[in-house]
């Protein structure tokens, strides 16, 4: 089956091509890089032909809030207008547990209006709602961090490894078209502050985390529960412990 993965070359895209190419499918990685953009269209209907399923993973460049809201709404009104005139089967995309309840950032509206072109379209599709990956939290350190100091609020998170969120999504992009959508999330819950005052004491990084509740996570003051999936969420395997314990020996 030949499955385009818009944003091929990112960090979830790069996995999910090499995984659907080892069970046997003609992934194509499709992005900038290699000629491919949704924002412009540019090399769309070309990477399209004979496609029966295209998965969105990409992600905006810049994530101010006019920016982030043209790329996720151009970009994916292009690319599902080349996919029904293309005869594509199945459009997949990744999407993030919890957009509804994180309003109040640009970039959840942003998340929010492509997953809504999505369901108005007239494409079979499924939408993943992913927590927060493993590898996202040194970014999120870096974005609450002043001077030597990290402010974070002690909301409650269920992260996963980006290695089981395209573990999950190729599934999803092989099955039949959900028309709907599913939760995919980490097996354990941490609190915000103390899983990143974890992580930076492990990693040798002399930051401070400071626990405040009033605190912002890209730019919200998130609801204790906001970032946590519902009851009806597949659980991922691998343990955030066990993945840091990796990362660190590899190092
Ligand atoms: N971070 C998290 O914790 C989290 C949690 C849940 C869901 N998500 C969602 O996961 C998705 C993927 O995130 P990621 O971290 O894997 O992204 P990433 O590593 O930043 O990769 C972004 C990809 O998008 C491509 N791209 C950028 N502009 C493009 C354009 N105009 N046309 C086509 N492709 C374009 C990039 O291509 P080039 O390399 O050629 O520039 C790259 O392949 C996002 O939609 C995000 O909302 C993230």
């Amino acid at each position: 089956m030949k499955i385009v993965v818009i944003g091929g070359s990112g960090l979830i895209g790069s996995k999910l091509v090499h995984k659907l190419g080892e069970h046997g499918h003609d992934a194509i990685a499709a992005s900038p890089d290699s000629g491919v953009n949704t924002l412009t269209g540019e090399g769309l209907d070309e990477v399209l032909d004979g496609a029966a399923v295209v998965v969105d993973v990409s992600n905006a460049p810049a994530w101010e809030d006019a920016a982030v809201m043209e790329f996720f709404t151009t970009a994916t009104g292009n690319l599902l207008a080349a996919e029904a005139a293309s005869g594509v089967a199945h459009h997949v995309a990744l999407s993030v547990v919890g957009t509804e309840r994180l309003t109040a950032s640009g970039y959840f509206r942003a998340k929010l209006a492509q997953e809504s072109l999505i369901a108005e379209s007239s494409m079979p599709y499924s939408i993943v709602r992913a927590t927060q990956f493993y590898e996202f939290m040194k970014r999120i350190a870096g974005d609450a961090t002043d001077g030597n100091v990290v402010r974070l609020p002690p909301a409650l998170i269920q992260p996963m490894a980006a290695d089981d969120v395209a573990g999950a999504v190729g599934r999803v992009a092989v099955g039949a078209p959900l028309n709907g959508m599913v939760e995919v999330a980490g097996p354990e819950q941490f609190r915000l502050d103390e899983l990143i005052r974890g992580v930076l004491a492990k990693s040798d990084d002399p930051r401070e985390v400071v626990t405040d509740p009033q605190a912002r996570y890209f730019g919200i003051n998130p609801a204790e529960r906001a970032l946590l999936p519902g009851a009806g969420a597949q659980l991922a395997e691998t343990r955030f412990g066990d993945w840091l314990e990796q990362q660190l020996a590899t190092a």
